[in-house]
Parts: structure tokens; sequence; C-alpha cells
């Protein structure tokens, strides 16, 4: 039988302990620790830092904010063959298809799995079942206390048709965390009622999204909350998909994904009286230290980016309190050789007021506009994960131009004409159009690093959730390949992406009467043309990617950051290993 312990916390993972280090051993064992209480009240950052970081660390408690710490909550998963009847527990929870449910004419079920398990329990399932009318539909699941067998509770979760396995098994992850934390339950097993007819290769991936929908579904942010219930959630067997090293690897896989989202949702849920451009900084070089042996960190401050001739970014910046803080750091595998060379670029406005002119009126969502930073949360998030997946023959960079979009009398007016790193002259027509300026230099700064391809994320523009809603992201690239590639990389992650045309006939709108360019081109195909805008400041000779991800960055209805694009830019990458 292979076990897998992966235990995880709200933010740091620490490195495998040394089970998972001998190779022989079945046992990975991961450890989260909460970020923030490390990150905000860290002293050894604070004490190296320059009084510039030091300034803004300060103003990070406007409001007398802290970050709460969390206590540590790990859970381990198990992959194992055994049978369902004998498992001991709190819960053991069965994956339902319709199909599944389906009972002949003596009102007990065809499936041979819940057959037997409904055997053991003298027939209370099917019973239970017909008279709670659960038919295995998504979204429907029912628990039942069964004293006197193993398992303390069963419960049923429908699994409804399977359309995207990836988004189904991830959802049973979520219902099993949400029934183990009204139950406060520690232990939990899940099991499909028909995982005999998977393919070996379904079957790690089905174990691998099951895992990572428990995880996701138990982590619930609470470090600004003043009182808050942890799930007890200590261990997860996950039955009847195998066992052994090949599933460990994957689940291993699972876990480290879902830390850099984990660490991506936090970043976005922070507040930007917390979360200042020095704090994400901070933050970023956390991150790089804690995995020196493949990462490295790199943070300009606004002197250096002016010798950088950054004037497009630093103009953006200059209304804020709360310094710029370029952030780049860089991913080199420790041994073996690099054949490619490839960088991500996140757009990380801390806040956007909207400047001069500035966010009102009903729609315009100025309150939410903390989550400006959800690209550069993408960025981090996948850096952290693969600080710890290792991936071979690939270097990457992570480049964010983290900055506050403010009003002041010294700052950045409509109007004004402002110079990129590259030369190129920018009419700045309207203020609130801030992101493609900053990442106008972050885009030279990434093609002066050598890299063949770029993706950049971007909560860029209203126009492309007007497009697209809130769910899906929009990509832009003139290169077939790169597309083919990350959207490829998205039906994995289960992301939905969806690509947009680059008209260059829309560039018209674009030009200025004084300057190269204006950054604003009026409502229409606004998504486009702010694309369009970004182009401007990459090489020809490099494949690059623009993805829009406004609408997905925030779930409305969860209050929530989605921590969108960190898995997708987690499996690009390994796309691009070797
Ligand atoms: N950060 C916003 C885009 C945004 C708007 C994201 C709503 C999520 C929800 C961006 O900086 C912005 O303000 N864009 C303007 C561009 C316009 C002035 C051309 C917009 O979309 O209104
Ligand atoms: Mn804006
Ligand atoms: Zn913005």
């Amino acid at each position: 039988m292979a076990a897998i312990r992966v235990a995880f916390n709200s933010l740091n993972l620490l490195a495998p302990t040394s089970s998972s280090c001998a190779c022989h051993s079945v046992l990975t064992k991961l450890q989260f620790r909460p970020i923030w209480g490390v990150s905000l009240t860290f002293a050894p950052l604070s004490s190296r830092t320059s009084n510039r970081m030091a300034h803004s660390i300060a103003r990070a408690t406007l409001g007398l904010t802290q970050a709460n710490k969390i206590d540590a909550q790990k859970i381990s998963f198990t992959a194992k063959e055994i049978d369902l009847v004998q498992w001991k527990g709190d819960i053991l929870a069965v994956g339902v298809t319709e199909k599944d449910m389906v009972k002949d004419e003596n009102s007990k079920f065809k499936n041979s799995i819940l057959q037997k398990l409904d055997l053991q329990l003298g027939g209370l399932l099917s019973e239970a079942s017909s008279e709670e009318d659960f038919t295995g539909k998504s979204g429907q699941s029912t628990v039942l206390r069964f004293p006197g067998i193993g398992s303390k509770r069963v419960g049923l979760i429908g699994l409804g048709s399977t359309s995207s396995p990836t988004l189904t098994y991830r959802s049973l992850g979520e219902a099993v965390a949400a029934v183990a934390k009204s139950a406060r339950a520690s232990n939990v097993a899940i099991a499909l009622a028909s995982s005999e007819g998977i393919s070996a290769e379904s079957k790690l991936s089905t174990a691998s999204a099951i895992a990572t929908g428990t995880v996701l579904g138990t982590f619930d942010d609470t470090r600004f909350k003043s009182e808050s219930k942890q799930s007890a959630l200590k261990s997860v067997d996950i039955i009847g998909l195998g066992s052994g090293p090949q599933i460990e690897k994957k689940l291993k896989y699972a876990a480290d994904v879902c830390s850099g989202i984990i660490f991506g949702k936090q970043l976005v849920n922070a507040p930007a009286n917390v979360l200042t451009p020095g704090v994400l900084a901070a933050e970023a070089s956390r991150i790089a230290s804690e995995h020196s042996d493949v990462l490295s960190a790199k943070i300009l401050d606004v002197e250096q980016c002016k010798e950088l001739k950054m004037g497009s970014y630093l103009a953006v910046a200059e209304a804020s309190a709360n310094p710029a803080h370029f952030i780049h750091l860089c991913y080199k595998p420790s041994n073996g050789e690099i054949k490619k060379k490839i960088a991500l670029v996140g757009k990380g406005l801390t806040f956007d007021s909207g400047g001069y002119n500035i966010k009102t009126g009903a729609g315009c969502s100025i309150e939410l506009m903390k989550f400006d930073m959800g690209g550069s949360a993408a960025v981090l998030g996948a850096a952290k994960a693969l600080g710890q997946i290792k991936p071979s023959g690939v270097e990457v960079h992570f480049i964010v131009a983290a900055c506050e979009n403010m009003i002041s009398g010294t700052g950045m007016r409509p109007g004004d004409v402002v110079t990129a790193s590259n030369g190129k002259t920018i009419e700045v027509n309207n203020t609130d159009a801030e992101g493609r300026l900053t990442l106008a230099d972050a885009l030279v700064y990434a093609c002066n690093q050598g890299v063949e391809k770029i993706v950049d994320l971007a909560t860029l523009t209203g126009a492309c959730v007007v497009a697209l809603g809130p769910s899906i992201a929009g990509v832009f690239t003139p290169s077939d390949d790169l597309a083919k590639e990350v959207i490829g990389a998205s039906e994995i992650s289960g992301e939905k992406l969806w690509r947009m045309p680059m008209e260059d006939s829309y560039w018209d709108s674009m030009k200025s009467g004084v300057a190269d360019m204006v950054n604003t081109g009026g409502r229409q195909g606004g998504a486009i043309t702010a694309a369009l805008f970004l182009k401007q400041f990459v090489d020809e000779k490099v494949q690059w990617m623009h993805i829009d991800m406004a609408g997905p960055v925030w779930n409305d209805k969860k209050k929530n950051a989605t921590g969108f694009g960190i898995s997708t830019l987690v499996e690009w990458v390994l796309k691009n290993s070797s």
C-alpha cells in the first residue's frame, strides 16, 4: 500500500521532512506554515532591508490591521487499494454518478461497490438514498451516521455527468472538504463507485483533482477575521485509484501547486493597506529565499528603475506614498543544461484608484481594486510551486512592476506624455489605463533577459469582463504555437481561456497627435486595443502572449480570490522543461 502524506497550511510549504527524502519511503510529508505570521512580523526581513522597505512595511499596518497567525494545518493524503467496508475513520465519502445510483426492481443498487456497502449497512444506504431522493446529480450530497461499522459516517456525493473530469473531481474534493468541516471530521476516505473502468493515467489525474479540491476546499482565509474556526481535517485516504510511487509523485505535485494557489489567493485577498508594493516585494523575496537552491530574487527600487529609464511605470507609481518596487525572481535548476528561457510577467497594482480619471459610479468596483495585482499573484504563486517542483532544462523569469495608482499633486495628470524604457512615448489620455503603462516597462525588461517566450497576466480591462464574463480569461497572441501550448496547459489545469483576435486595424484609435501613441483607444474593442498597446513593447523575435484575467481573478459569490492562472502557468512551464 502506498501512502503519501501531504500536509498543508495557509502558506509556507516547508521542505519535506526526512521521511520523503528516502527514496524507498512511501511517505512524503510536507508541512505548511502560515505566511503572514512570518511575513508581516518578520524581524529578519525588516532588519536587513533598506529604510524604504521599512517605511512601506510600517505603512502596511495602516488602520492597525495585522494579519492573524493561523495555526499550522496539515492534511496527509494516502493512496490506498483496500476494501471500502474495511476502512475505519470519521467519514467514508463515495463519489457517485446518476448511473451508479440506478436500482433494480427490489430497490437494491446495481453498482457492485454500493451493493457491497449497502449489504454491510443492512440496506439502510439504499433506503435512505431513496427517501432523500438522492440521485447522484452534481452538487447533491447526503451523509448518514452509521454506528457500528468502521466508518462513523458514510456520505454519497453526486458527481453528475462528467463534461470536464478535472472540474468534476475537484468539486468532489471540495464537497468532501465541506462535509468534513461541518462534521468536524479529522479522517476521511474518498472513493468512486465506478473506478474500475478508468485508465491508469486517468486514475492519476482523478486522484490529483480530488486532492486539489480537498485542499483548496479546506482552505479558508481567516487572517483578517478576529474569530474563526479551522477545519479539523487531518488525513484523507484516496481509495481505489491505485497506490505506489507514481500516484505519490502526482499527489506531491498537486500539493505543490495547491500551496502556490493558496499563496496567490492570500496575496489577492490581502487589502491594499496591508499588501503594499513593498510588502509584495518582501513576500516575493521570501519565496525565493525559501527555495534558494533554485530561486533568486532581485528587487529594484525607484532609483534603479529610473536608471533603466522606466518612465511609463514610474509615472503610474508617482502619486503613491508607497514607493514602487520592481520584482524580478529567477528560477534556475540546480544542475543540467538549460534548453529554454521563458518569462512570466504579472500586473502588480496593489491598488488602482484610477488616478485623476478616478473610478466613480456604480459598478466601477473601486473597493475591489486590491485585486489589481492578480496577475502578479499568479506569477509569484507559480514561482512558489515551481520552487518545490524543480523542473529541469528550463530557466524562468518572474517579473512584476509593482506599484499603486493613486492621486496627488505630484502625480501623473491626464494628458501627460511619458517615455518607456524602449524609448517609445505615450500620451496618457486616461490615467485609469495604468496597468498597460506598468506592463510596458516590465515587458521591455523581460525581453532584455534573453527569453524566447513571454506570457503576461493582467487584470487589464473591464472590456474583457464584458466580453467573456467572470469565469473566462481572454488570451491574445500573434503566435499560434504559443496559443496551442498555453491553451493546452489550461485544458489540463481546468482553467478557462478563450483566444481573442489581435486586430491590427484597431491600432488607428491609439494614434496620438503629439506622442507615439495614446494609452486608451475608446470603449469599442477595449481588451483588444489594450493587447495591441502591449505588443509595442515586445521584441518581434520573442513569442508573446497576453492573458487578460480581469474576470476570473475574483469570485463575487465567495467574496474571495480564485488563485486564477497559477495551475496553468505551472503546467506550461513543465511543458517547456526537459
Ligand atoms: N484594473 C482595471 C481593469 C478592471 C476593471 C479589472 C474592472 C477588473 C474589473 C484597469 O486598470 C482599468 O481601469 N481599465 C480601464 C481601461 C480604460 C480606461 C480604457 C477599464 O477597463 O475601464
Ligand atoms: Mn485602472
Ligand atoms: Zn488597473
